[in-house]
């Protein structure tokens, strides 16, 4: 079987997939409070569409996906979606990021699909009045419920908080106090540019670095041999069941094992999150492809995988501008 290598060697195995573009919030790091321009209906991927480009990619070594948006739960029909990805007898994990406002009342059906095994919510503060400025929506008591039902269900669950520098930064103390007892992972992130074009002034630069010294001033921590290609550098705590992570998103030191590509809501193939798109599955499979010619472009397309996101970035024709809702996280 032919399977995905870059040319640095890279084996992809795992695809984020954003099936919207949309979003119940406005989060401030993501998009300016009017929102932003979304795309019309048809030129976003269908369902099928979706289905078989994750079917040919599974079938060229492709085992996890996490689906994205926007928000996920937006889409009509997502969790019909979710049930017929399920049958994808190839794919391993079906993971899924959400902030969590639309979902309480899907959770026991997510605990009965075998495929969907961890859900990332990101909830970036714990106060209720900084949740809304954030946010910019009234939705804190709806994503508490479901972190709390999330916490006690089979789902394995991961906090994702963006640390905003002057907002958030006071609470790093109190996200890793929630770890004591909770078997959960929360993970700080370094805020990327990805804003939509809603410019923000930053004070400080909450890199990973700093994120790190700021909980040691509170804990003592042992480094955790992360897996393969993960995102996060993981912490333990003693005492605590749950663990902390920090996610070097904007520093990337994280590129070297990289083995991931990106599909966004309108089927445009990202090779690395910095790029500006390689290439629109969408008009491909549209002006008549068939799973052939997809498998032999994906092989093709991820020899053009940047080596890491500093050259993926100098590489772009556009400076960095577009919502992380577009792209998909
Ligand atoms: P896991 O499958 O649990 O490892 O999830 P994840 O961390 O890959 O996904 P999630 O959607 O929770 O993303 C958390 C943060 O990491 C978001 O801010 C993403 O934009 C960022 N992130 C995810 N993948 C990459 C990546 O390949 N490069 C960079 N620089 N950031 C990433
Ligand atoms: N910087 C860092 N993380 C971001 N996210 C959205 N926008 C940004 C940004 N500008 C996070 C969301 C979600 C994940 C998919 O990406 O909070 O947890
Ligand atoms: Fe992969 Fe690009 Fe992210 Fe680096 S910045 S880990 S190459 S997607």
């Amino acid at each position: 079987m032919s399977t995905l290598v870059d040319n640095f060697g890279r084996q992809i195995n795992y695809v984020r997939l954003a099936v919207t573009d949309r979003c119940n919030l406005r989060c401030q790091y993501c998009m300016p409070a009017n929102g932003i321009e979304i795309v019309p209906r048809k030129e976003l991927l269908t369902y099928k569409e979706m289905y078989r480009i994750i079917r040919v990619l599974t079938e060229l070594g492709v085992q996890k996906v996490r689906l994205t948006g926007g928000e996920p739960f937006v889409r009509k029909d997502f969790m019909s979606f979710l049930e017929m990805l399920s049958y994808n007898d190839l794919l391993h994990d079906i993971n899924i990021t959400t902030n969590g406002a639309l979902i309480k009342k899907h959770i026991n059906t997510l605990e009965k699909l075998p495929k969907v095994k961890n859900i990332n919510l990101s909830i970036d503060s714990l106060q209720a009045d900084k949740f809304a400025k954030i946010t910019r929506r009234d939705v804190f008591n709806e994503v508490m419920d479901t972190f709390y039902a999330l916490e006690k269900s089979s789902l394995q669950l991961k906090l994702n908080v963006v640390i905003q520098s002057g907002i958030n930064t006071d609470e790093i103390t109190d996200f890793v106090a929630l770890t004591k007892h909770k078997n959960i992972a929360v993970r700080f992130i370094e805020e990327m540019p990805f804003n939509g074009n809603g410019l923000r002034a930053t004070n400080e630069n909450w890199s990973f670095q700093k994120i790190l010294t700021t909980i040691k001033n509170d804990y003592e921590i042992q480094e955790i041999t992360p897996e393969k290609s993960s995102t996060s550098r993981n912490y333990k705590i003693n005492g605590h069941i749950g663990s902390v992570g920090i996610i070097p998103a904007f520093t990337r030191t994280i590129c070297n094992d990289c083995n991931r590509i990106r599909i966004t809501s309108t089927g445009t193939l990202k090779n690395c999150l910095f790029d500006d798109g390689v290439f629109n599955l969408r008009d491909f499979i549209r002006k008549g492809a068939s799973n052939n010619d997809l498998k032999n472009l994906f092989l093709q397309l991820v020899k053009q995988k940047p080596e890491n996101g500093f050259v993926a970035e100098a590489n772009r024709k556009q400076h960095v501008s577009e919502s992380m809702s577009t792209i998909g996280g």
